[in-house]
């Protein structure tokens, strides 16, 4: 196993930016409106990529081997993963895997085409390494990110076939907001149709909170009838067995996280990735007055990790052992992604740390999980019997 003896890899130093990233932070990004230093961000990283730097790079960010698991019929180079909204068009998924992720998940991906909502729409708070965001599914509509797929999606075997890191690419379907929520499932189903195909996993996203009336497709006389046609669609136009999960909200009571779990276990889903962005502000450390002019929108980082520890648990004492769980919100350091695998999530993913910690954070976490014994990184055990699900060492009453 290599381990590269460079400084600053260690199970802590994730947390800590690179001190580049920190002085082009505070000196350009931090001054500059955050959806236009997220441009010139993705900007660079094509750039770095076109030029052949991020190949060079790929060599230092590369998942170390023992992080390698299977899961969704997949090999993922590494448990930790882009969560959705970073690249909402597929345009810059290799350049971010030559980063170490091992999964980029690409989306949300309306049908149509469409703006999302009037800028400003994202905000820093900077004090809680936090995000608030309004974005509203800004997206170039399922058939122009079909395109770019398919040739992502061949570039990607021609680096397998040369030994190379290769992500496992998920698509991430929502509803275009000109669509009555009536409507809702055709809608999706133009997507699925679209991008099934072209996915190593496919999310139905009904959490985000800005677009109206989205979140009611949680509620589960809405999701069952979603959730069977986006299934039944995706397998059929892709002639495979296309692994579907959903996203729901931290803002879900227990009792419907509870329902959505039975549900998925139901119908047979593949998983639940939780959690999308919070409504709440509490919490926070940054002045209220701050966070009220950033005005409505999603809220992500730090100050949602113990909810979204909390949904984890329920869910997974609630799924059958086979049902994927992906855990995201709040995640910083190799410690978190620990903790939610030993919480019983099966892969993990980040967003908003991305943003603080610069392009390097994500090697500092693969670089921490390696260093961690194997059992840290594995669902909690019963009497040392590998598999059982932490949540179910409590005692709750297990689905499967
Ligand atoms: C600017 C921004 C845009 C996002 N866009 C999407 C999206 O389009 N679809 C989605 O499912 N989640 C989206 N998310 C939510 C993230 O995927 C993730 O669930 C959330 O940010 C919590 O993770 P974090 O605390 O690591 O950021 C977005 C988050 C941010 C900050």
């Amino acid at each position: 196993m290599r381990r590269d003896p460079l400084p600053g890899a260690g199970p802590a130093a994730e947390t800590r930016p690179d001190a580049l990233y920190s002085a082009v932070f505070r000196g350009v990004l931090s001054r500059m409106d955050p959806e236009d230093a997220h441009h010139l961000a993705v900007r660079g990283l094509r750039a770095a990529h076109a030029l052949g730097i991020t190949r060079v790079l790929e060599r230092m960010t590369r998942p170390d081997p023992s992080l390698a698991r299977e899961v969704l019929g997949h090999r993922w180079p590494s448990p930790f993963g882009l969560a959705a909204g970073f690249d909402k068009g597929a345009i810059a998924v290799l350049p971010l895997a030559a980063l170490g992720f091992g999964h980029v998940e690409i989306g949300t991906v309306t049908a149509q085409a469409q703006p999302g909502s009037p800028r400003p729409r994202m905000f820093r708070l900077v004090k809680d390494r936090a995000l608030i965001n309004r974005m509203g599914f800004n997206n170039d509509g399922a058939e122009e990110v079909r395109h770019r797929l398919d040739e992502t999606r061949r570039r990607i075997e021609d680096l397998k076939a040369a030994g190379r890191h290769a992500p496992v690419v998920g698509v991430n379907i929502g509803k275009t907001k000109v669509t009555p929520l009536d409507d809702a499932v055709e809608d999706y189903l133009i997507s699925t149709r679209r991008l099934a195909p072209v996915a190593d996993y496919l999310v139905v996203n009904v959490s985000s909170p800005n677009t109206p009336g989205l979140r009611q497709l949680q509620d589960i006389e809405a999701l069952r009838p979603l959730l069977e046609a986006v299934a039944r669609e995706a397998d059929s136009v892709a002639r495979r067995h296309v692994p579907l999960l959903v996203k729901i909200a931290p803002d879900l009571a227990d009792d419907d996280v509870d329902a959505v779990a039975d549900l998925v276990a139901d119908l047979r889903l593949d998983g639940v990735i939780a959690t999308n962005t919070t409504i709440s502000r509490d919490g926070l450390q940054t002045p209220v007055s701050v966070v009220e002019a950033a005005g409505a929108g999603g809220l992500s980082g730090p100050v949602l990790a113990e909810r979204a520890v909390a949904v984890l648990s329920r869910l997974r004492a609630r799924l059958p052992e086979q049902t994927v769980v992906i855990s995201v919100g709040g995640v910083v350091s190799a410690a978190d992604v620990a903790e939610r695998l030993r919480s019983g999530a099966d892969l993990v993913q980040g967003y908003s740390a991305f943003i603080y910690q610069g392009p390097f954070w994500v090697r500092g976490i693969n670089r921490g999980l390696a260093a961690m014994a194997p059992d840290r990184l594995r669902r909690g055990t019963r009497r040392g019997r590998p598999g059982a699900s932490a949540a179910a060492d409590g005692g709750s009453a297990g689905h499967a």
